[in-house]
């Protein structure tokens, strides 16, 4: 084993950070010898230097991260800071003074991951960033290399945390948004301003990284479609469990039906209870991967905190570190595919409507008017008066597999009908 150290730099000390230099520490001798080389921490950059900092060495803490990563001696410095700048900066600094990086920032790479990987390589160094999607689980190292001889078909994932517990409470209580999110906030679930989350941006970030790996092109942030869960309600749930189904909200990345195009999307979505995501509960993460030849793949586990995501963190760190050593690089960016990203108009999927009509007689033929003239099939419809006396009955309509700009249409041509008192509900039937 080589007894000269590589040197690390630890850009932020946070959640992730401070378990990133922990288990540094605590587990040096294991990784020296799985690298193959000791790894000495060379310094730690932070914005508040008088915090006190367990298990680190007040000597390595700077706040000038910009000298940390100029020092030209390092070997890999560690971006867990978070965030587009300074982040974006560091990075591409620390590839210029020879530096390989290892990232969880999912903001940053899903805005810019092209010209950071375009530094690396222009630099000969690597940039892996396992953490950015789905915190610990395994996903982003196997879809890149025990993957490459397959051909992945669709990425299926409850890729954030804090959703996946709103809703699981939601279906597992009864209670509404607004209180299983009170749930989440008081149990450290969910952030004071949880708009990231809640509003699919997170996960959104996390689709268009998932999306450009598994099928070897660029998929830009702007380029996922995105809906919030906010809306879903305990009636939601309700009509879910009606139809044998819970309600996630899932990243969706898939090739279309003439292999040419990809689509990436992040939306509530009822999914069958016999699928293998509907079993995913609490603040857990599951990617569930389709492809040609493995078939069905579903990888599973923490998605946040900070000693998971540290250990992706670490995982990255050493397969860096033995690159290194090897004179070598790994994967870099993988777009010889050049697919081109399909708006939602174009996904085909299929659909539960919940319509509030009058109670009458021949409305039910009316709507089914509506949807055949839109080219959607129904496939079931289920009517159930109110009994309260108001005259209204709602009207629940499940589709098969069609095109969301034809569904679009179908539901602005039933906005339209005086029968059709107002459109309840929309929500696209996944994972069959
Ligand atoms: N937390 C998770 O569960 C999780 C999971 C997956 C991925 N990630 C990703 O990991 C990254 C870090 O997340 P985190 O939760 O650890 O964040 P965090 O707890 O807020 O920590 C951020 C760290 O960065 C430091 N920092 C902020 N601005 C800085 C600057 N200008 N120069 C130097 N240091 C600066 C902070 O310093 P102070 O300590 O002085 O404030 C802090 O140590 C993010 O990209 C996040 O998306 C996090």
């Amino acid at each position: 084993m080589r007894t000269r150290p590589l040197k690390v730099a630890l850009l932020g000390c946070g959640v992730v950070g401070s378990e990133v230099a922990r288990i540094m520490t605590t587990h040096a001798d294991d990784l020296a010898a799985r690298i193959g080389a000791p790894v000495e921490l060379a310094g730690v950059a932070v914005r508040r230097p008088d915090k006190v900092r367990e298990g680190i060495d007040p000597a390595l803490v700077t706040t000038d991260a910009t000298a940390l990563v100029e020092r030209g001696d390092l070997d890999v410095v560690i971006e867990v800071i978070g965030g587009i700048e300074p982040a974006r900066t560091l990075i591409t600094t620390a590839f210029a003074h020879g530096a390989s990086v290892v990232s969880a920032n999912k903001a940053l790479l899903a805005k810019d991951g092209p010209a950071l990987h375009a530094s690396a390589a222009g630099h000969g160094r690597d940039l892996y960033y396992e953490a950015a999607v789905a915190g610990a689980i395994p996903l982003l190292r196997p879809l890149r290399e025990s993957l490459a001889g397959d051909q992945v078909h669709r990425v299926l994932g409850i890729v954030n945390g804090t959703t996946n517990f709103i809703l699981d409470k939601m279906d597992a209580t009864g209670a509404g948004y607004q209180e299983a999110l009170d749930e989440a906030t008081a149990l450290g679930y969910a952030e004071a301003d949880p708009t990231a989350d809640v509003e699919g941006f997170d996960a959104a970030a996390k689709a268009a990284i998932l999306a450009g790996i598994a099928f070897h092109s660029r998929v830009r942030l702007d380029d996922v479609h995105r809906e919030g869960m906010t809306e879903v309600t305990a009636a939601d749930f309700a009509s879910a469990r009606a139809m044998g189904c819970t309600i996630k909200l899932l990243a969706i990345c898939e090739r279309g039906a003439d292999g040419r195009g990809v689509s990436a999307r992040v939306h509530p979505a009822m999914l069958p209870l016999s699928h293998p995501l509907a079993s995913v509960r609490e603040a857990y993460n599951a990617v569930f991967v389709e492809s040609e030849a493995a078939g069905r793949l579903m990888f599973y586990g923490p998605g946040a905190g900070g000693t998971p995501t540290a250990s992706a963190v670490l995982g990255d760190l050493v397969a860096v570190c033995r690159n290194r050593l090897a004179g070598a690089t790994g994967p870099g960016e993988s777009a010889y595919a050049g697919l081109t990203v399909s708006g939602m108009g174009e996904v085909v999927t299929r659909y539960h409507i919940s319509l509030d009509v009058a109670d009458k007689p021949g409305v039910l033929a009316q709507v089914a008017t509506v949807f055949a003239e839109q080219g959607v099939s129904i496939d079931t419809v289920r009517q159930q008066g109110r009994g309260d006396g108001s005259g209204e009955a709602s009207l629940v309509v499940v589709t098969h597999r069609a095109a969301d700009a034809a569904l679009s249409s179908t539901v602005e041509a039933l906005r339209k009908l005086d029968t059709v008192r107002g459109v309840a509900s929309i929500m696209r039937v996944e994972g069959e």
